[in-house]
Formats: structure tokens, C-alpha cells, sequence
């Protein structure tokens, strides 16, 4: 189950005003829904079953079983839309197989050195993900550990441990060709950011023994409910408008806020997914994240009395899983939290949360995204949900939602400072 629910923010942004901006805007959500020849490009992540069907699934798992078999350790080199859906879904799941570690988005030495590290005494295979292999953080720590592969292994045992993951025709498909490196091929029609329902990161994520029919599952109901649903009963429509009304508004900031750490790492999918497909012709609103309760005593402070250029959008898990409970038992100790005697965190960390919202939504205009669970199936719906609502918002902005033309600025910067 997966909700938006925007009652928190009608002293903003009253019920009828949603209702006629999105009836006025209708045209979009509709050619979205439909998908658009202009971007056939980008948009081959619309229909799940394109590029996470049971064919791609299978023989995902297959590849994952072959990998673990040789391996306890699998790293994942990528960058950005390379690496963060797969990263969001590992760090909170916690999935019990290979042990992942991640490279190729850092040129730290100090980091780099710390990665090598965590190698060692372990078996290991990696996968050098880089969708036209010239990006500088992947390029150079896949050298790196390619060379240390070579070094512990041998040359033709290496090979057996590199996956490369990457379009087909490129550079970085030649070189496994001429090396007898395993190929997967990146979605031809789909951007770095919008792939997570793709190999890019099924196949980090079924080695990490995460349950990626559960993930696709999840997403393809999220692409009926999307793309199948008109008006504001659509959630992530609703989502789009509610942005682009309190863009208008001169609202420039928005916080994904959360009360589990455990969605951090999607916090930084959600940011990466957002800030590339948005920020651009001086336009875009700024997303940033408020991980709950800790930074209640930071950020905290400055969501409540600040400039009151922000809204928050709320990820609420409604219901606890496994390790989702833990009383906190009396103690002999006159330490004054006696009104906690009993209490399960679980309900202490909803009191904050429900608390935390009832304030802010005083001050300023409050979303949440009510989740039912959080497991694989949540976060595939999670992924299709973000996805197709940054697509619609960035229509509604006026901007394209799929190229990143500042990145690429910076990047012929660098490769002229680094004398490429
Ligand atoms: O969303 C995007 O397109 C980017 O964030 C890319 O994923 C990122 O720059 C990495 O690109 P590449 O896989 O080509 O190295």
C-alpha cells in the first residue's frame, strides 16, 4: 500500500485549489499516462515488464547464483543513477547474501584505500556499471580494482570475477569483448537515474539476495496505478501538482523527511532522481532530506522558524516488520523518563513523528507518503511512484525531465583540467 495524503497541507493549499490546478493541467497527466515519442529514448522504464520482466528476471538470478558462487563480496563501481537504487535498497533491507561494497563514486584515496581494504580476505567480483563509460568516478575505480583483481588473481581468473554493465556498442562493451569480461547490457532507452527496475540494479541486488520479483511486483502496481488512474485520485499526480503549486508560490526547498534511518540511502536516490531531472533553466525545487529524529535537533529548528521557503514531504511506515519492536522496561533509577515505563520505540518514535507533523504543518505545507511496509515490494512501488511523479512535476515545471546538461558542464570542465 502506498498513499499520499495531502490533508495536512489544505491550510496552503485548500482542497478545491488542488482539485482546479490539476483539472486545469489534466492534458499533461494524460500524455504522460500515454508516454511521449519525444522522449522514447528515456522512457523505456514506463512499462516495467520491458526491462524487468521474467525473462531479464531469470536470467538475473541466474548471474547472481554464478556470482555467489565464487563469491562472498560483490562491488558495486557506479555513480549516481548507477549505483543509488540498488544502494537505497541494501542499506535498508539489509539482505543477507553476498556483502556489497561500493566504489566508483568517490576519487578519495583515503576512500578508495578504505574500499581495497574491505577486500581483502574476502572473495570477490565486481561490476564496473557506466552507461557510456567516461564518467571519471567509475572509469578510475574500475581501473583500480580491475588491476587489484589481476594482482590477487591472475589474469584469466580476474576475468571470471568482472562484470561490466554497459550500453551495448560502447567503449566499455569492446573492452569485455577483448578481455572475456561477462556483459549486461544497460537499458538502452532508460537515463541513469530512472533504472532502478532495470539490470543496472537487479543484478546488485539479486546478488545481495534481495527479492527483486517482490521489487518488480511492487513497481507494476504502482505503473497501473500511475498510469491507469485520472484526476487527483491519481497520488502521484497528486504529488506533481502539489509541487508545482508551491512552486509558484516561491517555495524552493523540499524535505523528504523520515523517522527510520533506514531510508537515508533512498533519501539519496529521491534527491539524486529529483535535483537532475528538475534543477535546471533556473528553475526546480531543491530537494533535500531530514532524517528523523536526529536532525529534529537540527534542521529541525529551521523547518519550524526559518524562512518559510520550504515544504516537507513525510515518508509514514505505517506498519512495523521484524526488528520493528523494543519495550523500554522500568528501571530502579530515579532518571526522570518514568512516563516511558513499558512503552514500545516503535510507538515512541510515532509520537514524535505525529508530533514533529502537527508542528511543521502549522508553518508550513506538509505531505506524507503513507507506506504499508517497508520491504522490496514497497520499495519497487516507491521507485515506479517517485519516478513517474518527478516526470509528471518536471512537465508541469516546464523542464525536461531526462537530460542533465549541468552535469555534463562540469564534466568537460574536468576532463580539460585532467588533460583527457
Ligand atoms: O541519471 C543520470 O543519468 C546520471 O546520474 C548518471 O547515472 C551518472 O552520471 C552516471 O553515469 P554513467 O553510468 O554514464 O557513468
Amino acid at each position: 500500500m502506498l498513499d499520499l495524503n495531502t490533508t495536512y497541507a489544505e491550510k496552503f493549499v485548500a482542497k478545491d485549489e488542488l482539485e482546479a490546478y490539476a483539472a486545469a493541467h489534466a492534458a499533461v497527466l494524460e500524455r504522460c499516462q500515454a508516454g511521449e515519442e519525444r522522449y522514447a529514448d528515456s522512457q523505456g522504464w514506463l512499462d516495467v515488464d520491458e526491462w524487468a520482466g521474467e525473462e531479464i528476471l531469470s536470467r538475473t538470478e541466474r548471474l547472481a547464483e554464478k556470482i555467489r558462487a565464487i563469491a562472498d563480496t560483490f562491488v558495486i563501481i557506479g555513480v549516481g543513477g548507477s549505483n543509488n537504487s540498488a544502494r537505497a535498497v541494501i542499506k535498508a533491507l539489509a539482505p543477507k547474501s553476498a556483502r556489497i561494497v561500493y566504489a566508483g563514486n568517490t576519487l578519495s584515496a583515503y576512500e578508495l584505500n578504505r574500499v581495497i581494504g574491505e577486500l581483502e580476505g574476502h572473495d570477490v567480483v565486481i561490476d564496473c556499471i557506466a552507461k557510456n563509460f567516461e564518467t571519471l568516478e567509475p572509469g578510475s575505480s574500475f581501473r583500480l580494482l580491475r588491476q587489484y583483481l589481476v594482482d590477487r588473481y591472475g589474469v584469466e581468473e580476474a576475468a571470471r570475477r568482472i562484470v561490466c554493465t554497459g550500453t551495448i556498442g560502447s567503449p566499455l562493451d569492446d573492452l569485455c569483448q577483448a578481455e572475456g569480461y561477462t556483459f549486461v547490457p544497460f537499458a538502452t532507452n532508460v537515463g541513469g537515474r530512472y533504472t532502478a527496475l532495470t539490470e543496472v540494479h537487479l543484478l546488485p541486488l539479486a546478488v545481495a539476495g534481495a527479492d527483486i520479483r517482490a521489487l518488480a511486483a511492487g513497481a507494476k502496481e504502482m505503473q497501473g496505478i500511475c498510469r491507469g488512474v485520472t484526476g487527483v485520485s491519481n497520488s502521484a499526480w497528486r504529488y506533481a501538482c502539489m509541487r508545482n503549486i508551491l512552486w509558484d508560490r516561491g517555495y524552493r526547498v523540499e524535505l523528504l523527511g523520515f523517522f527510520e534511518p533506514r531510508f537515508r540511502w533512498f533519501s539519496k536516490w529521491w534527491e539524486q532522481l529529483f535535483a537532475e531531472s528538475e534543477g535546471k533553466d533556473g528553475r526546480g525545487i531543491f530537494p533535500s532530506s531530514l532524517e528523523c529524529s536526529e536532525e529534529m535537533h537540527s534542521l529541525g529548528q529551521y523547518a519550524q522558524d526559518g524562512t518559510h521557503q520550504l515544504f516537507e514531504t513525510f515518508i509514514d511506515l505505517l506498519n512495523p516488520g521484524e526488528g520493528d519492536s523494543l519495550v523500554l522496561g522500568g528501571t530502579d533509577v530515579a532518571d526522570a523518563f518514568d512516563y516511558l515505563d513499558g512503552k514500545d520505540f516503535w510507538d515512541i518514535n510515532k509520537a514524535s513523528f505525529a508530533a514533529t507533523r502537527a508542528a511543521h504543518a502549522e508553518v508550513l505545507p506538509v505531505m506524507t507518503l503513507e507506506l504499508g511496509q517497508l520491504d522490496a515490494e514497497h520499495m519497487g512501488m516507491m521507485f515506479y511512484w517517485f519516478a513517474f511523479a518527478c516526470y509528471l512535476s518536471g512537465e508541469l515545471l516546464g523542464v525536461n525531465p531526462f537530460d542533465q546538461p549541468g552535469v555534463e558542464a562540469y564534466k568537460r570542465l574536468m576532463f580539460k583540467a585532467l588533460g583527457k
